[in-house]
Parts: C-alpha cells; sequence; structure tokens
C-alpha cells in the first residue's frame, strides 16, 4: 500500500500532513529516509516519524447486535446493565455505540472502534435513513404520515425534521423511517402528533438491517459489504 494512505489509515495522518511530513525529511521506512508519498509499505514496514516508531493499529472492528430491552446504550453503568456487557468474549477497550438507542428499545445497535465511519452513520447531516418497527397507545391517526412528511418542529434544537416516511401497519402499529437521530427523536415525533410510543424497534440504519437470525441480545461482525455501504 501507499506511504500516504497507509499512514492515514493505520495512524491517522492526513494526507497532507504526511507530505509535509516528507518534504522535512521526517520519514523513514526501513531506516531510510523517504522522498515519496507513494513508497510502498506493508504491514511489516518498519515505519518512523520524526525518529519515532509508528505503532500500527489493529483493524477497525464493527458489530450489530440485536438489542433487548433493559439494556442501556452505554459502555459501563453502575445501575443497569450495558449493551457492551453482551458482547461476550469480546475485548470492548475503544469500542463505542454508533447511534444509541433508549433503554426499553430493542434492535439494531451497530458497536465499533472505527470513530470517522460511525460518524458517517450517525451525523443528521449525513441524512442517513433510519427505519423502526413503532407501537403506539393510541391509535394512528390519518394526518400522521403528512405531519411528518412536513417535518416536526423541536423547539429544543430549534429544527425542523426532515420529511420523514411512515407505513402504517395496523391501527397503532407503524414503520417509520427518519433521517437523523435526534435524543429520542420517534418519540418526541409521536408525542407532537397526540400519540405515545409504547414499543420500538429499529430494524435499519442505512443499507445495514438487523440480522433475521439474531435472536435478542445476539451479535455478529459486519460483512465487509455492510462496512462498505456507507461509502
Ligand atoms: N427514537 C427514540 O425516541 N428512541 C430510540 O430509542 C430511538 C429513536
Amino acid at each position: 500500500m501507499r506511504l500516504d494512505i497507509f499512514l492515514s489509515k493505520q495512524a491517522a495522518y492526513s494526507r497532507k500532513s504526511v507530505l509535509q511530513l516528507i518534504s522535512q525529511r521526517q520519514i523513514r521506512v526501513d531506516g531510510v529516509t523517504i522522498d515519496d508519498r507513494c513508497h510502498p509499505v506493508t504491514n511489516f514496514s518498519l515505519i518512523e516519524i520524526s525518529g519515532k516508531q509508528v505503532t500500527h493499529s489493529q483493524p477497525a472492528r464493527y458489530f450489530m447486535l440485536n438489542k433487548p430491552a433493559g439494556y442501556l446504550s452505554a459502555t459501563i453503568d453502575k445501575q443497569h446493565p450495558v449493551a457492551l456487557e453482551l458482547l461476550e468474549g469480546i475485548e470492548h477497550s475503544g469500542l463505542h455505540i454508533a447511534g444509541r438507542l433508549d433503554r426499553a428499545t430493542t434492535g439494531l445497535l451497530i458497536i465499533t472502534d472505527d470513530g470517522k465511519w460511525s460518524r458517517k452513520l450517525t451525523e443528521p447531516k449525513q441524512k442517513i435513513p433510519k427505519t423502526y418497527l413503532v407501537e403506539t397507545a393510541y391509535a394512528l391517526s390519518p394526518d400522521t404520515p403528512q405531519r411528518f412528511t412536513e417535518g416536526i418542529y423541536f423547539g429544543y434544537e430549534e429544527m425542523t425534521t426532515s420529511p420523514a416516511e411512515i407505513e402504517l401497519l395496523d391501527e397503532t402499529t407503524a414503520r417509520l423511517t427518519i433521517y437523523e437521530g435526534r435524543y429520542h427523536q420517534v418519540k418526541r415525533m409521536f408525542a407532537a402528533v397526540g400519540n405515545r410510543v409504547v414499543n420500538l424497534h429499529r430494524e435499519s440504519m442505512g443499507e445495514i438491517s438487523l440480522d433475521v437470525n439474531l435472536k435478542l441480545g445476539e451479535f455478529r461482525v459486519l460483512t465487509t459489504q455492510e462496512i462498505d455501504s456507507l461509502g
């Protein structure tokens, strides 16, 4: 792999900073000062920057968990069980949750140690669709789809939600797709139309759908295709 690509992936150096370091003659590979950012390197190359050895990070890790109710979307908590506890046999250090779910919410929870990747999945400006199965306390009113398409105003954030799609499945059940992931967004949207969410289950985020073979509390690693789907 090219030196600048390798350093940006493995050690979070921007390509620009690699160029600067090269022009300052600060990068050595296997003891030789490098003057070409395309210099080929492998995992076995000894790379030094300003005389210090670059330690190669482990490859990033990506998991999907079918989150059961009762688990906090957190890495650690004194009072309640946390979702990360369910990743049995997996070293937890560096892992975080990409798009939290409320304690009672079930379904797709993505856990990774790749911060750049998880931001692509969760930042509202990325507009990644997130689909939920929603059960409500009261019958869904016929104007709900239109209200959600128009967007719901959130006073706290002073913003209007992006047009959401809702498919009414029966009197009190719907499939909702939203394009941000604001705090308690689904519950707040239904509250705004005079309803109340009693059950919430996340089915998908972008092109990553909850694996139907995962029982509640089970997890698996993401496939390369799922990881690459974020582009
Ligand atoms: N919106 C909510 O209100 N709760 C969740 O857990 C996820 C989205």
